[in-house]
């Protein structure tokens, strides 16, 4: 079996979407496991750039099945506009190239709405989230009262849902909130009009599909979205996404064993970038962070917010390659570090005057350590023409040498550029 789990090993946004358009072209299927319309995958083919937020990153390759599987927060909405504007620039000219589970929570607009009341609320300690509702669509599939894909298409059971969670989540907008509240009328209307619309696309069983698949010898991508510092669980938590971003839970999400995941693919980027509040080891706030944002065009692609940046964090890339079981990295963006004297690599951090190489559990301790930096010498060469390993200037294989000698798990892949052409391979993805 041939499942390789492809995940973010940082903050998010790694490149996690040009990875797996580029690994899409060796593999029949990707499943998108968790997280919604919060991620934005960009692609770039040809010059041209799309930006996914919830289709899988397979989906320019007209031979590749995407699969949205039980774990991923759908707002139909939004995932409408998204194969609306596929379908327009001739992708997803096949319906059976997507297939979305029945099983999958839905994103109501009061989701939002108490998404962005709730961050209003908060004066202090905000999370700055990205305001698309996935907090409170979460929670309602952890207190079962969420309405899951399938629902939409069976009317009366879909109205009687929406009036029994309207009935609480307009009580907690205009008493609590003091925000105005939705009509079930209305949202059945446009519930309606957008199940047949996306009719096309569902799927009863997404598990059996996969499972299937997988024993007939598919090679299956599982694509994360966020990254592991952002795990509800093992990530800087209260400052997190509301799912489990972590390798392990491609298996949970789409309904199939651990024992048919092959790989681990961490995708990490040459340097550090965070959205949203939280602590931030190694940001650098002054001069040489504003270039790594500038050079690097770190601007979110769902926001449109500037992500902090800082050198990267080897004490957190390393406990991401522990916590998801990474077999293999990809290094991205390594094009952006050209122009720096010497370039920084945080190894240690200094909590309390001692030195710890492991990440602390509590976001207290972690705002509060000191990042220990080691210097690498730096380059000026221009990388994105770069077509081979053997073309890289020697400062930059020294670099890469130096971070497969500390992380003690193979960089496979390294990436020069946002296009698919710009994509070094230090060894393939599948063997055979
Ligand atoms: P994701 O959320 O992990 O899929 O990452 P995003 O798409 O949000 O952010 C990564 C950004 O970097 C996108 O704009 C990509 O087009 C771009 N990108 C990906 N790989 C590279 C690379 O190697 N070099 C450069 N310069 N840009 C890259
Ligand atoms: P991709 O898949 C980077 C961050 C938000 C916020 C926190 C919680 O493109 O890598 P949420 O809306 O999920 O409740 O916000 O998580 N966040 C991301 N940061 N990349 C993402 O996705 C993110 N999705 C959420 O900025 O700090
Ligand atoms: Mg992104």
């Amino acid at each position: 079996m041939s499942g390789v789990v492809v995940v973010g090993a940082q903050w998010g946004d790694e490149g996690k979407g040009k990875l797996i358009d580029v690994f899409a072209e060796k593999a029949d299927m990707v499943v998108r496991y968790q997280g919604g319309a919060n991620a934005g995958h960009t692609l770039v083919v040809n010059g041209q750039k799309t930006v996914l937020h919830l289709v899988p990153s397979g989906i320019l390759r007209p031979e590749t099945t995407c699969v949205i599987a039980s774990g991923v927060v759908i707002d139909v909405f939004s995932i409408r506009d998204e194969i609306r504007k596929l379908k327009d620039t001739g992708f997803l000219q096949n319906p059976k190239q997507l297939l979305i589970s029945d099983t999958a929570t839905l994103i109501l607009p009061y989701h939002k709405a108490l998404d962005a009341a709730r961050e209003a609320a908060l004066s202090d300690g905000k999370i700055g989230t990205t305001g698309k509702g996935i907090g409170p669509a979460y929670e309602d599939r952890a207190s079962r009262r969420a309405i899951l894909f399938g629902d939409l298409f069976d009317k009366e059971n879909l109205k009687k849902k929406l009036e029994l969670a309207l009935t609480e989540k307009n009580f907690m907008l205009e008493n609590y909130y003091k925000g105005s509240t939705f009509k079930s009328e209305d949202l059945m209307k446009d519930l309606f009009a957008v199940a047949e619309d996306l009719a096309p696309y569902r799927t009863k069983d997404t598990s059996l599909f996969i499972s299937k698949n997988l024993k007939s010898g598919k090679r299956v991508l599982f694509e994360g979205a966020q990254g592991t510092m952002l795990d509800i669980l093992h990530g800087t938590y209260p400052f997190v996404t509301s799912s489990s971003t972590l390798a392990s839970n491609a298996c949970a999400s789409a309904g199939i064993g651990p024992a048919s995941v092959q790989k681990v693919i961490g995708v990490f980027k040459a340097y550090t970038t965070r959205v949203g509040s939280g602590p931030f080891p190694t940001e650098l706030t002054d001069e040489v962070g504003k270039k790594l944002q500038m050079d690097g065009h770190e601007f979110g692609s769902t926001t449109g917010r500037a992500r902090r940046c800082g050198w990267l964090d080897l004490v957190a890339l390393k406990y991401a390659i522990r916590v998801n079981g990474i077999t293999n990295l990809a290094m991205m963006k390594l094009d952006v570090l050209t122009g720096h004297d010497r370039i920084g690599v945080c190894t240690a951090y200094k909590l309390n005057g001692e030195v710890i190489t492991d990440l602390p559990t509590s976001p207290y301790e972690l705002e509060k350590v000191e990042p220990v930096i080691e210097w690498i010498p730096g380059w000026t060469q221009d990388l994105s023409k770069v077509k081979t390993l053997s073309d890289l200037p020697r400062p930059t294989t020294n670099y890469i040498d130096y971070l497969g000698s500390q992380l003690g798990t193979p960089i496979d892949v390294i990436s020069v550029g946002p296009g698919r052409e710009q994509t070094l391979w230090v060894k393939p993805l599948f063997n055979n």
